[in-house]
Parts: C-alpha cells; structure tokens; sequence
C-alpha cells in the first residue's frame, strides 16, 4: 500500500530569481497596479514574459486561477507559477493556504518533487510571517494530498514525496516564516492522515479499527490516553443508542474516549472541551434503506469522528494549554435481522427514551450517548461535529458548515476559527420551536422532525443531551467531500473539521 505523500518543508533565505528550483510560485493580486517587486524582477529576466501574459489577458490575477511560465538562463527557477491572489482587501490568510495548497496540487499532477514559494511576498506586512509560514504548511499538504492507497497500477503515478521550501531574500523575513512552520506541518499532516481515514471504505475501516487506530495515535503522542467501550462496556453503561444503531452489523460498535492532559499548568480560565464526533462507518440507511444511487458516498459518513480523533492527535503534538476530551460514537447503520427497527423506542445513556421513527436518522442516536457522556465528565464547553443531515447539505450547499448552539460566546469563538483556518461555518437555529417537533407520543423524544428544517430538528434533538453546558454543534454534510477535484485539492474526502476545531483550541489556550 502506499503511503501518504511526504512534504518536506523548510526555509531558505536566497534571491528570489537566483533561485534554484523546480519550480517558484509567486502571487498577484488581481488589483494590483503593475508588478510588484519579486515579479518585476523575474519578469524583466523573462525579457517581459509576465507583462505579456498580463497584456493578453491570459492571467488577470483572479482568486483561484493561475499560470505557468518556463525559466531560461537568467533565473534559477526551471517553472515559475503564478498564482491569482484576487482582490487585495478581501485577502485573508486563507488566500495564501488556498495559493499554496493550488501550487501543491499543481506541483504533484505534474510530478514536481521540489518547489519554492514566495507568496508571502505580495502581502507585504498584512500578515504576521509566522501565520503565512503555517498557512503555506498547511497548504502545502492539503493540495499535495492525494488518496491512492489501493491503486496498484496508475499510468501517471505520483512522487512519493514534495520538497517544499519558503524563500526570502530577507534572513530575518525567513526566520520569522519558519516560526508557524512546525504548527502547520502538525495540522498539514493530521489533516491528511484524517483524509486518509476517512476516504477508506467500509470494507476496510469499521468501528474495532477507528478504535485501533486512536490506540495508535495515543501510544505516539504523550499526554494522550484512550479508551474503548466495546460492545460489552457499552451495554453494563447503558449506552442503547449506540448499541441500537450498532445491532445491524457483525462489525460491533464501539465508544472512543481520548482524553489529552497538558504537561503544564493551565489558567483555570480556559474551559474544558469535549469533542463529539460522528463516526458512522457506513450508512446505509439500516431498514430505513437509501436509494442506491451515490450511497457509497456513505463512507464518509464517519468523517466527523474522525476530525475529532485527528484533532486530538495534532492538538497533543502541539502541546497546547488545554483540557480536551475527544469523544467517538462509531457503528455501522446496516439492514439485518438483527437491526433496530423504525418504531422501537431505546433507552439512551441519559435515560431519555426515543421513538425511532427513521433508522436513517442514525447519527443523533449515537451522538446522544456520547454529549451526555460529554455532560456527565464535566466538559464546560461541548463541540460536536457530524455529517448530521442531507437537509444541511440542502441549506448551505458544499462550502460551510452549519453553526448550531446554546451560547453566543462560543459561536462567535468558532466563527472565527473558521475565519483563521479556513474551513467556513454559516449560523442556524435550532431552539425550542424545532425541539417541539422532537416530541414524542410514546416516549420523551423521536428521532426525526417533520419535513422541513432537518438541519435545526436534527441540533435540536442533540442539544438535550447537553445539560447545562456550553455546546455548539457543526452538521458538515456536505463540506465532507469534493465530488471533483478542484485547483486546491483532489476529489474525495476534504478532511473538514481538523482545521478548524485545532485553531479553535489553539485560540482558546492562548488566552
Ligand atoms: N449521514 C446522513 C446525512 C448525510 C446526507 C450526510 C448526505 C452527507 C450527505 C444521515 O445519517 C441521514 O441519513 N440523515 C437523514 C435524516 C432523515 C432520515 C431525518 C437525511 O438527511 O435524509
Ligand atoms: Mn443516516
Ligand atoms: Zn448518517
């Protein structure tokens, strides 16, 4: 099987068109008035190949688009790629992980084993250099991955690894970028490792696996334990969500708890945080089948636990200042004999009863367990994140994630995680009138709504598993996959959640 492709990043203080590279990406603002100085200088070595490029409209500096022009003899740089930045107001430090992760992508499908960025340039001090050397980190892995684990024959093939270095003419400018290197390597790598995880079948990964796989990642990182509630555990707890959800396969469920201690001391102002994810690894609707068309799709329908699993790996390799639980439901939603059934009603972790109505709506009974699990081992704030409802892939479409929750603070600290990492959240309700529809005759609660407003009934059932804690929920149907490959990453799973929920403890433990 092959591995994850290897970026190798570094810092190189050299002149930017001296430099000897595969290929120098560069960036450019679609408003910019005239070049700006790195690429004046490469142009007028090019004998004006950027200004005509520009002249003919080939490449009007556009967010997202970009062009290649070949060196000669005067620079060092074989390619140079030029990348639109588009307008400058509206550039944030997304726009230089999105050029990074384009010229990653570009680099690998043209089999470029050795690149050089100087994106930094165009932004002059917009930024802080430590956070664009962690943008282009991050970057960098998220546009060089590909998953290919199983292909054993390929006409292109791919390289099994990608130098990357960031380059300055400035030492004191490339010391500072290499400062956010280490960080985004962390979260670059368990970004792609989560890609890895969760574009695996169900055929290969189960819920005995994910749980092997935190095992591993607990035994590599210090200060993170891990936990496995089998099938068995899960029935002396009392756990009859997960086990509900879980009965339709041989593959039996599981309940992952990773918790992760600072070695120091931590300000008793930063809060607790539990994790919550999905991970169901396969959904195929259970008796409540799906149609067939695209239900291999369901594959993915885990990628909310493991963004929590893989958070907690970069977060412990960070080391940041911050209590964190990590909770992962798993079970796989088939039909059987032995499934759970539309109209039997199950006694949760919490003692809430539910009426089953759709076993499709799976997700939110294995949630409930954990959130109240969350609740009950004293987590101040509760995040929790699942490929929850197709009604929020119908609200928002494949570019944010619905944003869900009982405290403003909260939400406003995970808008603006996405605002640092990229990953886009879009605000929702999901209070007492959507709760209303949660009643049911025959029980406290039913597991589905009616047909309208399914990403707010979906929260509103979770929120009361919460208690009186602190708890925003992330329904990412939707931003889990890229059906076609775009200029920043290749198809299949985008690995959504890693980004975000590590920038918003590395906010939170800054404090
Ligand atoms: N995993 C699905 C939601 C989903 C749909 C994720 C499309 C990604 C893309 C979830 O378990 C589900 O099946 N939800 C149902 C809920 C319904 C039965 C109330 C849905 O959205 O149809
Ligand atoms: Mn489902
Ligand atoms: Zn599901």
């Amino acid at each position: 099987m092959k591995e994850i492709i290897e970026v190798g990043l570094k810092t190189r203080t050299v002149d930017f068109s001296k430099c000897k590279t595969e290929l120098l990406a560069v960036g450019h603002f679609s408003d910019a008035k005239g070049l700006d100085k790195v690429n004046a200088e490469l142009n007028r070595k090019l004998d004006g190949a950027i200004e005509r490029l520009i002249e003919l409209g080939d490449f009007e500096g556009k967010d997202g688009t970009r062009a290649l022009l070949y060196g000669n003899p005067n620079i060092g740089a074989k390619r140079v790629l030029l990348l639109g930045l588009g307008e400058r107001k509206k550039a944030t430090l997304d726009t230089i992980r999105r050029a990074a992760a384009s010229a990653a992508n570009r680099a690998v499908s043209m089999k470029v084993e050795k690149m050089s960025l100087a994106l930094h340039r165009a932004f002059g001090g917009r930024f802080d250099l430590g956070k664009m050397g962690r943008a282009c980190a991050e970057g960098t892995h998220f546009g060089s991955f590909r998953y290919d684990e199983f292909v054993t024959e390929s006409e292109n093939g791919r390289p099994e690894k990608i130098g990357v270095e960031l380059i300055d003419s400035d030492p004191s400018k490339t010391r500072k970028l290499n400062n956010g290197i280490n960080k985004g390597v962390i979260i670059g790598r368990a970004q792609s490792y989560a890609r890895t995880l969760m574009n695996r079948p169900a055929n290969i990964i189960n819920p005995a696996k994910i749980a092997a796989a935190a095992k591993k990642i607990a035994s590599e990182c210090k200060n993170l334990s891990c936990a496995v509630f089998d099938e068995k555990k899960l029935a002396a707890k009392g756990m009859g969500g997960i086990l509900a959800v879980g009965s339709g396969s041989v593959n039996k469920p599981r309940l992952v708890v990773l918790k992760y201690t600072p070695a120091g001391r931590v300000s008793p102002k930063v809060p607790i945080v539990g994790l919550v994810g999905k991970a169901i690894t396969f959904d195929s609707g259970g008796i409540s089948i799906k149609p067939a068309p695209n239900m291999d799709q369901m594959k993915l329908d885990k990628t909310g636990g493991i963004a929590v699993l893989c958070t907690m790996k970069a977060v412990a390799e960070l080391g940041l200042g911050v209590h964190v639980l990590g909770l992962i439901p798993s079970a796989e939603n088939l039909p059987s004999g032995s499934s759970y059934r539309p109209g039997d009603i199950i006694t949760t972790f919490s003692k809430k009863t539910v009426e089953v109505q759709n076993t499709d709506a799976e997700g939110r009974m294995i949630m409930c367990d954990a959130l109240h699990y969350a609740n009950k081992e004293n987590c101040d704030v509760i995040i929790d994140i699942a490929t929850l409802t197709g009604a929020c892939k119908v609200a928002l479409g494949c570019y944010m994630a619905g944003l869900m929750g009982n405290d403003e603070k909260l939400i406003k600290q995970l808008q603006r995680a996405a605002d640092d990492s990229g990953e886009k959240v879009w605000p929702m309700p999901s209070g007492d009138e959507y709760a209303q529809e949660m009643k049911s005759k025959i029980a406290d609660l039913k597991n589905i709504g009616s047909k309208w407003g399914g990403a707010c009934t979906a929260a509103a059932f979770l929120r009361q598993f919460v208690g009186e804690r602190k708890w925003a929920h992330l329904d990412i149907a939707g931003v889990d996959i890229f059906e076609k490959g775009t200029e920043t990453s290749a198809e299949g799973s985008s690995g959504f959640g890693v980004r975000l929920l590590t920038s918003f403890l590395m906010n939170l433990a800054a404090k």
